[in-house]
């Protein structure tokens, strides 16, 4: 994180603000709406952030099975070009199975992985919170949840998801299938100092997560997050077994503060981690490079069987929209106007059909766009 100048937000979380990026004049977003309910959540976030009137420049792009549809390829020149240049990116979601028999360089996740690795955004923050209009909305006893406040730090460009060699071959009569799970130190060096740095910012526990007892990767990752730890003395660090890991997130998961781990175990322990708050649709991400860049989505998927029905929740984008103002343009209180927005929303039981409760108003997508709009302040 040697460039980025890690600030702290006025609410005590971690964000990286790069100067560069804060003082530039122009603040380009690249929007990318993607797949399923992509376009129409991404919609909706859009119309917050022109609502903040910032002066942003927003410019819409393909990715996924939209831009295999188009060009034939998931993550197109004209979608490279837009998105290297912009300060941000905005996505929606991408995949869906009308792409899941393709050849698997043309499949939409493609498109997610490449543009990942493209802009170098090696640092995934997936932030786990339970609102406490949300309560019951969790499988896990609110005794268990409320009050949860977790955030997985998961490393982004590395790993198994990008290791070589890979592939299916004919091996001695059969088909073979095989991947690379690899780490440098210096990739484990930097996400875990994002780790610490957001641990500073939260309640000063890192838990390190690895599968040292059978991988020799993650050996080195353990050895690495210990070599880092004398450099961060207020900041507890721990490790754990991914498969304890598992297991202690529906067991205690109030006894994590900042989890950190690499690009496979992180994918699982994410999601894990995102049902616990029961509404996976409320949750942002943010994956950042080096420099504050960022690329900003619903920790959600395409849900390609409710695209297009006017009934996705869009608040998990419009929060991620809040998460590109605070890291990547330093703007804290336009962050701060959206994040209290949408608790208005719910305070008022606003709700779309995946967090609906008895007793509660449901309202479509649109209709939730239109109640942040009218709260905004
Ligand atoms: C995620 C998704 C992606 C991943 C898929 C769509 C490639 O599951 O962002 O967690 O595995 O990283
Ligand atoms: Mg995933």
């Amino acid at each position: 994180m040697s460039s980025a100048s890690p600030g702290k937000a006025a609410n005590g979380r971690f964000q990286v603000v790069c100067p560069i990026l804060r003082e530039s004049m122009v603040k380009k977003i690249c929007i990318l709406p993607g797949d399923g309910i992509g376009p129409e959540i991404t919609a909706q976030a859009v119309r917050v952030l022109e609502a903040l009137g910032l002066g942003l420049e927003m410019e819409t792009a393909l990715l996924g099975g939209a831009a295999v549809d188009a060009t034939g390829d998931p993550y197109p020149e004209a979608t490279r070009q837009l998105a290297s240049q912009a300060d941000a990116v905005l996505l929606g979601a991408v995949g869906g199975p009308k792409w899941d028999t393709l050849p698997r360089e043309q499949r939409p996740e493609r498109g997610l992985l490449g543009i990942r690795k493209h802009l170098n955004l090696f640092a995934n923050l997936r932030p786990a919170v339970l609102y406490p209009e949300l309560a019951n909305a969790s499988t896990l006893k609110p005794e268990i949840v409320s009050g949860l406040d977790i955030l997985i730090v998961r490393e982004l460009t590395g790993d198994i998801y990008f290791g070589q060699p890979r592939g299916i071959e004919n091996r001695n009569g059969e088909r073979f299938g095989f991947n690379t799970m690899h780490y440098t130190e210096s990739e484990i060096r930097r996400i875990g100092r994002v780790a610490f740095e957001a641990a500073r910012r939260r309640n000063r526990k890192v838990c390190s997560v690895d599968k040292m007892n059978v991988l020799e990767t993650t050996q080195l990752w353990r050895d690495v997050m210990n070599e880092l730890a004398p450099e961060y003395p207020d900041v507890t660090l721990s490790h754990m077994l991914v498969d304890n890991a598992a297991m202690q997130l529906v067991r205690a998961p109030r006894q994590f503060d900042v989890m950190v781990t690499g690009n496979m175990f992180g994918d699982i322990l994410s999601d894990e981690a995102s049902m616990l708050t029961g509404s996976i649709g409320m949750l942002p991400s943010a994956s950042l490079d080096e420099n504050g860049k960022g690329l900003y989505e619903p920790s959600h998927g395409s849900a390609p069987d409710i695209a297009g029905q006017d009934v996705a929740n869009p608040l998990a984008t419009i929060l991620s929209a809040a998460m590109m103002l605070r890291y990547t343009f330093g703007m804290e209180d336009a962050a701060c106007r959206v994040e209290n927005a949408v608790k208005k929303v719910l305070a008022k039981g606003l709700r779309t059909g995946d967090i609906f409760e008895p007793g509660m108003t449901r309202v479509g997508t649109e209709q939730m766009g239109d109640a942040v709009l009218a709260v905004l302040g």
